[in-house]
Order: structure tokens, then sequence, then C-alpha cells
């Protein structure tokens, strides 16, 4: 053997001894989950754990048995349920409301439990829980067998990637420890689950109140033969997924405490890192060697998934947070749409056409979902059509963001394959979403750049073009002064152009209602069109009610600074529904329109307009001319004098 192979042999066995002991590091720690129905007895069935574990002291002992007393749901017998329900609300009511954490260890493991609740509506609550569990306890009570909240819960574990599950057949006492009943529950699962991804699957027939088979062995079932669930749970082989992927590393900050020295911290994504590794920054393609890895503890050769470490390249490249570094052999998507699963979580429903803001990894970017494909039944996993997602609903959807993302399908990745979406109005985390695909049909599509711009176009116009996008209600009078203004622009010889509502939903818009869905996408399409109208240089007059905040945000996000100038035309709505010029608010009142702005749809009124027209006891005349005198003293109306060039004087 030359010393070439032999060094090479040298260094693969010490990559394997490396990888070996990174994974043993890793299988110490459990994180699990535990789910099921209101009453199957996850509470229970935590606090047998943390009780035979010894986790629990002495006085917090003594409070359980008064607690348990006054509580008094097991008679005389200390409610374990009561030490993981911290929520006093939660007690009385019986049911668990909230993901709650808990910590305990045994000599071969350390575990960490997520206490998921049961009943209906919590949906995004289990989500929030798996989304970094290992394994998944699917609780049912041996009376009831297989209720519609098992197999939701079943359903939510495989799309969030848990991989290991455990059937915990609970409150067998109760069936005279059956074990007909037992294979009966166990089989009809395994029937149900043989379509889910899960690596294992192991039923356990127990009885956490009793503490039967949860981490002692049953006396009362000699036919049960398997391991207790804490045996299960002390040695179910997990973390190799995590390890094996190619290595990613989602860019945190970039560390440049001096001249002499650029890091890169964030914390281990997938896979492991080596010095001279050669890494990608996806978005832009460069690549560059690993120089050094600093962990908190000092220099290492190796790190691996979960770690938070800085990194050091041979190579000067750009990068900066929000970057993706990857191994530069197994790359990444970079892609500006995708497929993916998305939970909505808030009360205001998913609106498609909608701006929302994408966290994926360490990266912000705005997106939209363009297309819901479809939404799934969580009970019985149908495919329904829907146009927009509610509360704790699951769709199939394409997104589509404002830049090229870098990331990996959920399956292949549960951290760079997730993103959660935040409303840009509230801040709140509005949906969790899991990658399926990258579409990559966009990529092809370029901006043409062309020779004569908005800038030559709009010098020979003598113009500086922009959006007077009136806002209000219906019967405000937006298009009434809208057309005042267009004829005063016109007389001094501007170029001009109305999109009106009315008009607009006769033609280009006419597919769509008065949903809040289909308003999003009506503004959206209003937005696109205006953006065009200025690009060809003309001051543009948008005459809609244009009801959401997020919307007229939108459309003025399609624009440059100072080309939106939101015109908000405030007349109290008594007043409109006096002028009803269409006769629409007497037959909304009158129950004949649904939906109608101001009656049983929403008007979010502007926070920050650039002009508010109080349109009320006013001649229209002087209302326009608020608007002429604002175009003027802001320099939009350029004295065709001062124009260069383009058609003279
Ligand atoms: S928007 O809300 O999507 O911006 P848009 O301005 O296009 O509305 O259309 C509003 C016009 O449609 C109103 O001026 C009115 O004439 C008519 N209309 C018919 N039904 C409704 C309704 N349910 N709500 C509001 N406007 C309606």
């Amino acid at each position: 053997m030359s010393s070439l192979e032999t060094n090479a042999l040298a260094s693969a066995t010490e990559e394997a001894v490396t990888d070996y002991i990174l994974a043993q590091e890793e299988k110490d720690q459990l994180r699990f989950l535990t789910c099921g129905s209101v009453d199957d007895g996850k509470s229970t069935l935590i606090g047998r754990l943390l009780y035979d574990t010894k986790l629990i002291f002495e006085d917090q002992l003594a409070a359980l048995e008064k607690d348990s007393r006054r509580h008094g749901t097991v008679g005389e017998d200390i409610d374990l349920a009561l030490l993981v329900d911290g929520l006093e609300a939660e007690r009385e009511q019986g049911i668990t409301i909230d993901v709650a954490y808990r910590f305990f260890a045994t000599d071969k493991r350390k575990f960490i439990v997520a206490d998921t609740p049961g009943h209906e509506q919590y949906t995004r609550n289990m989500a929030t829980g798996a989304s970094t569990a290992d394994l998944a306890v699917l609780l049912v009570d041996a009376r009831h067998g297989l209720m519609v909240q098992t197999r939701r819960h079943a359903f939510i574990a495989s799309l969030l990637g848990i991989r290991h599950v455990v059937l915990a057949v609970n409150k067998i006492d109760l069936v005279d420890f059956s074990e007909e009943r037992f294979n009966e529950i166990r089989e009809t699962f395994e029937q149900f689950a043989s379509g889910f991804d899960f690596e294992t699957l192991v039923a356990i027939p127990m009885s956490a109140r009793y503490g039967d088979n949860v981490t002692g062995r049953s006396e009362n079932m000699g036919w049960y033969q398997g391991q207790t669930l804490l045996e299960h749970l002390e040695t179910v082989q997990i973390g190799e997924h995590e390890l094996n992927q190619p290595f990613r590393f989602p860019v945190q900050w970039v560390n440049r405490p001096n001249l002499d020295f650029r890091g890169y911290s964030g914390t281990i994504a997938g896979g492991v890192v080596k010095k001279g590794d050669e890494l990608v920054v996806a978005g832009s393609g460069k690549t560059s060697k690993v120089a050094s890895i600093l962990t908190p503890v000092g220099e290492a050769d190796a790190a691996r998934a979960g770690e938070a470490v800085t990194i050091t390249l041979e190579d000067e490249i750009d990068i900066s947070r929000g970057d993706l570094l990857a191994d530069a052999t197994a790359r990444p998507d970079v892609a500006d749409q995708m497929a993916a699963h998305l939970i909505w979580m808030a009360e205001d429903a998913l609106l498609p056409g909608r701006s929302y803001l994408m966290k994926i990894g360490t990266r912000s970017v705005t997106a939209t979902v363009t297309e819901i494909k479809h939404k799934i039944n969580v009970n019985t996993f149908e495919h329904v059509a829907g146009k927009q997602l509610e509360l704790n609903e699951i769709a199939f959807c394409n997104l589509a963001m404002s830049a090229p993302v870098a990331f990996d399908p959920y399956e292949a990745n549960r951290s760079t394959g997730s993103f959660i979406l935040i409303d840009r109005v509230t801040n709140a985390t509005v949906g969790a979403g899991m990658v399926w695909f990258a579409l990559r049909r966009a990529t092809n599509i370029h901006w043409q750049a062309l020779d004569v711009d908005k800038a030559a176009r709009a010098e020979s116009l003598g113009q500086r073009p922009a959006v007077l996008w009136f806002t209000g209600l219906s019967g405000s009078g937006k298009s009434t002064i809208a057309s005042i203004v267009e004829k005063k622009l016109h007389l001094e010889g501007r170029h001009t152009y109305t999109l009106d509502g009315d008009n607009v939903r006769h033609g280009l818009n006419k597919d769509l209602g008065f949903t809040d869905a289909d308003r999003v996408e009506n503004i959206r399409r209003v937005g696109e069109v205006s953006r065009l109208f200025v690009d060809s240089g003309l001051i543009t007059l948008v005459s809609f009610i244009s009801p959401f905040r997020a919307e007229r945000q939108m459309a003025r996000d399609l624009l440059q600074d100072g080309e939106f100038i939101e015109i908000f035309v405030d007349t109290p709505i008594e007043e409109c529904k006096k002028r009803d010029p269409k006769g629409l608010y007497a037959k909304a009142e009158a129950g004949q329109i649904k939906n109608f702005t101001g009656i049983d749809s929403p008007y979010e009124v502007p926070e920050n307009p650039e002009l508010v027209l109080k349109n009320f006891g006013r001649d229209p005349e002087d209302v326009a001319e608020d608007v002429i005198r604002y175009l003027r003293d802001n320099n939009y109306l350029l004295s065709p004098s001062i124009v260069s060039g383009g058609g003279g004087i």
C-alpha cells in the first residue's frame, strides 16, 4: 500500500471515529411529546414518569396531596396530573391548554418532554411541541380505543417529521388488563399508520395511574413481554438522521472584532463539519474551506448538528447574516418559489396574495401564498378545496418570496426545511411551514431591461409619476374627488390615468367578489397594474375601498419612496349611508348584500396616510384642490419649462 493510500485510510478511520463519537453524544438526550384526547391521561403519565424517576421533592409532594384532596378527581390517591397541569384554570376545567416542557433523566438518557393539549382547537400547540421532538407518545384510553384525535395527532406527528411513535394504551386496568382489547387497538393503529413514514412504532399496554409498564413492569399483565415505556424511551435509537444530513449552517451573525478576524457564528442545523471541509455560500455559490471551528470551550476539529460554533474560512468571501453555509458537494435549493405544507395559527385567516414576513433559518423575506393547492381535513386526510385557511387548518400551498432563499425539503432537514410566517402589521407568528420542494418555474423569467426607462418617460412628460391611492368607505366620495383631481391635472397638461373599483371589477377583476380573500386579490392586481402605469410615467389615480392595511402597504411596497400617496377620504359612515348613491347600504342593512364594507365587513382606517380629506360639508372642488396643492408643494408637478429634452415647450 502506498503511503498516500495509508494516509487516506488513516484519515478515513479517524473520520469514522469522530462521527461515531459525535453520534454517541447526540444519543444521550431524547425529546418527545405526549398527545392524546382529553382525559386519556397524558398529564398523569408525565407525572408518573417524573414521580418514578424521583424528580419530585418532598415539599411538592405535600402540596400535591393537599391539592389532590381539594380537586378530588381521583379520590384519596395522589393525582399525578396536578403535578403537571401547572395552570390553575386548567385544573378547574380538567384540560391541558398550553405546551409545557418538563425535564427528567435516568442514568441512560436525559429527557425533554412536551406536554401538548388534546382538544380540537389546539393543533397549533401540538405543532409547536412536535417540531423539535424525536418521538411522540400517543395516548389512547383502552376503553375507547382510537379516537379522531389519535389519528389527527399521528398525522401531524408524521407531517412534522417525527419518525418514532409509541402508542400508549392507557387505563388498561379499566378493561381488566385485557390482552385481546390491547391487540385489537394495536392492530387497528398499525393498519392505520402503515401509510405514515414511522421508523419505529411500538404499542405498550399501561396504567399511568398505577404505574403498570410505565417505569416498572406490570404484575397484572403476564401476557406482555415487551419493554416498559421508560425502557423503550431509554433505548430507542434516534439522532442518526440529523448527523447523516449534509452540513447546514445558517449564519446568525458575522463576528468581526478586528481586521484580523472574521468568523461566522450560528447553530449547526444539520450534519457534521470538519476543518478543511469545502463549504458553499448557498445564495451566491461562492466556495471556501473551513480554516477553524471555535466552540465555547475552545477550538475543535469537528462540530455537529445542534452545536453553536463560530467558523472561519480560508478565503475572504462576502457572507452576511441570513446566508446559509452548506456542504459544497450537497447544496441546498435556492429559489424564490416553493411548495409547502402550512399550518395556520392565527384567528385571522390566511389570504392568498397577502404578504407576510417569512423567517426561514436566519433569513427574513416577504412572502405570499400564491395558491392554496388543497386543504387537508386532519381527521379524514381528505384533500379539500379552499380559498383561505382558518385557525388550525393545514394546507398544501405554493408560496412566492420577494428574493431567492436557500432551503431544503423538510423531509431532508427539519431545520432548514421549515419556516414561520409573521403578520406584518401585528408582528404575531401566524403560520408554520414545512417545505415540500422548490418551484423552479419562475427562475427562467427575468426582468427585461428596457432602453427607454421610467425616468426617460417621466422626463419627456414633464412630471414625477406617482400613484394617488384614494381609500375610504363606499359612498365616501373617492371617485368623485379623484375625477375632479384628474380633470384639474388634465387641464394643466398632465398625463394621467384612473383605475376605479367599479370599472376594474367589470373587466380585469370580474372574477372577484367581496370576501376578504377576493378583496386581497383585487388590491394585489390593482397594486401591480398601478405600478405599471407609474412605470409608464403617468400620474395614476386609484379609487378603491381597499379596506385592509396589509394590502395598501403591499401596494406601497411595490413602488419607490415617494411614489405612493395614500389619500384617506374620511367621511363618517352615517353620511355615506345618507348619500348611498347606488342604494347598496340600504340593501346591505336589509341583509340582501353580504360582506358589505362598514356593515358586516371591516374597514381598517389608514394609520399614516400622506393626506386625509375630510369630505363632509365641504365643496368637492375645494377638497380636490387640497390634493393638487399637496402635489405642487411636494414637487410632483414640475413646470414644463424646466424639462430638458423631450418635447420642448
Ligand atoms: S374593495 O374592497 O375590493 O377595494 P372595490 O373598491 O373594488 O372594493 O369595490 C367597491 C364597490 O363595489 C363599491 O363602491 C360598491 O359600488 C360595490 N360593492 C358591491 N358589493 C359590495 C360589498 N359587499 N362591499 C363593498 N362594496 C361593494
